[in-house]
């Protein structure tokens, strides 16, 4: 958004600004629409904040029909055996990464994220391995495959199992025998997390194990007590991964506790390689409300996807039968997660987005709240994401005195109105002129960023974006304004910066009311320094590319998604759309002209009152929080700014407020 721009002065009405304020009662929230439902395992975990995954064979990549249910329906892959000892260093000191490269680099390109899996265990480790004998010789052998091998996949996994099945069955609560355990006692453990801790910081660190699901079993106490000693001596770990390979019967009666308990702890508990004998959709059910009903279950893994790929073919244990169709355990878990199965049982297929739209829009959501020393005429350009069941809006607030940002959070959209705003004036974030705000998870920093605008392209970090006062003060990723913006604006304004990255890099998008969308770069690991390269990623007149650009990953597609807020031969604010295989590619119109717009007066309704005649800057509702801004392809939410279509007058002190659209032409 552009806080000094004259335009809105075309528009000032024949109403006094006063009545305008009394025709819009703030806090009002009619028309809120359900919660999205996703039509896709991953789309709809992504709705609550967590991932849906699968374990992959590298072999099978080759395979359509398993490819075309992996992209479709998960989120996040674990490498199911490439990743292992005996795949990545047979020999001793050399390393093959081969196959699990394949894996990587395919997910990354798609957007999924990365479970790694394992680094140290009894199993599927190489005889030149369990033979040593040395406590100092298998004490370098083992630092020196966690750090090879997380270093290889530095920054690109969201979550190791650092060492899987340490544990003994049985009632001794005690570590398994091995090599590891004989040679070099029982500090192993505690060894090897924080040596894999060092090697990459960014991964979440997981102990990994199976019947830990009972919370009675004696198994389940000693990783129990392991874990809480690690967190009570500062041993880096983050997370438990329980394998839940079931029987027929499904997860034991306290697997919600278990889950809850070890969450007590302070670490994530995450479901690793769930499959469970013959499928019955209840104990799939409970397995996954289970997970729901514990905030800090980020997420579940299935092993493998059909039920020709599992390791334990003969119990068909998992969610699609040998031809790939969806079983009932399939249905049973999507609408656990949240969603709503198809009718048939015929895929819904993560299809490209369509080339036309058509939208519902509630009506004012959210409106300011002025307080004693925040005069605030209008909320705008709002940034979201859903995050640990919660939306965390993030908005501009005008008033006669400039711009800055609020942040309110709420369950759900019938409660936006009336939700606290907390100024962030107040954090060290600070006065003064900041605006149009984009908020996302660094996830190799584990890090919330705010990207504004000040003049300059600012951000804060925040390690708990619920926490309005944990903002650093804004710093700037630029210098300068870069030469090419320089030699190109003209008489406009630099707004409206927006960060994307892809599995490699990360761009800075930012417009000049001027017809220009500029892009510069940097890498995921150099982020957020290094900004350079700076291009015109498009161009058109000054209208038609006006400024409010958002750029999106489709989820389970190649698809980018470009949207620039245009204004209409009518002078009114509107959306058009584009596509692009990638970030740094060339932008291909899909609904991009007055008459056929991704967001405008003419592809909206308004069930609870036409309230606005301006579709302008907002968000997505994303499928996941991340960098990489993933949207589903279904259903799409959009956030955005309207108001009153009488009002005029000072640009700062225009009734902006924000509503939600909701696509209604979806065919998936
Ligand atoms: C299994 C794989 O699925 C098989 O292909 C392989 O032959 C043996 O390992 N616990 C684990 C997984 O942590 O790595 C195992 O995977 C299943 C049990």
């Amino acid at each position: 958004m552009n806080p000094l721009k004259r335009l809105g002065r075309r528009r000032a009405s024949l109403l006094g600004l006063a009545a305008v304020m009394a025709l819009v009662t703030p806090g009002t929230a009619n028309g809120a629409p359900d919660a999205a439902k996703a039509g896709t395992l991953g789309a709809q975990a992504a709705q609550s904040g967590r991932y849906f995954g699968t374990a992959v064979a590298a072999g099978r990549l080759s395979d359509g029909t398993y490819t075309s249910i992996l992209d479709r329906e998960f989120n996040s892959v674990t490498p199911e055996n490439e990743m292992k000892w005996d795949a990545t260093e047979r020999s001793r000191g050399q390393f093959t990464f081969g196959a699990a490269d394949q894996i990587v680099n395919r997910a990354a390109a798609r957007g999924q994220r990365v479970r790694g899996h394992t680094l140290v265990w009894h199993s599927q480790l190489p005889g030149w391995v369990s033979s040593i004998r040395d406590a100092n010789t298998l004490r370098g052998v083992m630092n020196n495959h966690i750090t090879t091998v997380m270093n290889r996949y530095k920054g690109r996994i969201h979550s190791w199992d650092v060492v899987n099945e340490a544990f003994a069955d049985g009632g001794s609560g005690q570590l398994r025998g091995s090599v590891f355990r004989d040679v070099l006692g029982n500090g192993f453990l505690e060894q090897a997390f924080r040596t894999a801790r060092t090697a990459d910081p960014a991964a979440k660190l997981c102990y990994n194990d199976y019947n830990i699901e009972d919370w009675n079993a004696a198994k389940t106490q000693g990783v129990y007590r392991m874990v809480r000693d690690f967190k009570a001596r500062g041993v880096p770990i983050d997370c438990v991964g329980l394998q839940a390979h079931f029987g027929a019967g499904g997860p034991p009666a306290s697997f919600q506790t278990t889950l809850s308990n070890f969450a007590a702890l302070g670490v994530d508990v995450q479901i690793t390689e769930l499959d469970i004998a013959q499928a019955p959709p209840n104990a799939y059910a409970n397995t996954v409300r289970a997970c729901m009903n514990v905030a800090r279950c980020t997420g579940i893994t299935v092993w493998g996807i059909r039920d020709s790929d599992s390791w334990r073919a003969s119990e068909n244990p998992l969610l699609f039968d040998r031809g790939g169709n969806k079983k009932p355990a399939y249905n049973a878990v999507l609408t656990t997660l949240g969603g709503t199965p198809a009718a048939t049982q015929s895929a819904p297929n993560a299809a490209a987005l369509p080339g036309s739209y058509s939208w519902s829009s509630s009506g004012q959501l959210i409106s300011p709240k002025p307080d004693a020393t925040h005069n605030i005429a209008g909320i705008k350009d709002p940034t979201v994401v859903h995050h640990n069941g919660k939306y965390h809006v993030f908005a501009s607030t005008a008033s006669s005195s400039g711009y800055n940002l609020a942040y309110l959070n709420f369950s759900d959209w019938s409660q936006a109105g009336s939700a606290t705003h907390h100024y962030l004036d107040r954090s060290a974030i600070g006065q003064g002129y900041r605006a149009a705000p984009q908020v996302f998870y660094y996830a190799p920093q584990r890090l919330w960023y705010l990207v504004y605008q000040t003049g300059n392209a600012s951000y804060s970090t925040n390690p708990d974006i619920s926490n309005p006062n944990g903002w650093s003060a804004p710093r700037n990723f630029y210098s300068s304004m870069p030469d090419i913006i320089r030699q190109n604006i003209g008489n406009g304004h630099w707004v409206d910066m927006w960060v994307i990255c892809d599995s490699a890099n990360c761009y800075l998008f930012s417009s000049d009311d001027n017809g220009h969308l500029y892009r510069s770069q940097t890498t995921v690991g150099q982020f957020p320094n290094g900004f350079t390269n700076t291009v015109i990623a498009a161009q058109d007149s000054k209208y038609a590319l006006f400024e409010a650009s958002n750029v999106y990953k489709v989820q389970g597609s190649n698809q980018y998604l470009l949207l620039v807020e245009a204004i209409g031969s009518d002078g009114r604010r509107y959306f058009r759309s584009w596509t692009s295989g990638s970030l740094a590619g060339s932008w291909t119109p899909l609904a991009a002209s007055e008459s056929n717009p991704f967001a405008r007066a003419n592809n909206v309704t308004f069930p609870s009152g036409a309230w606005t005649r301006d579709i302008s800057h907002g968000e997505m509702i994303r499928a996941g929080y991340d960098q990489t801004l993933t949207i589903p392809s279904c259903r799409l939410q959009y956030l955005y700014q309207g108001m009153n279509p009488n009002a005029g007058g000072d640009y700062n002190l225009l009734p902006w407020r924000l509503g939600l659209l909701t696509q209604t032409n979806s065919t998936c």
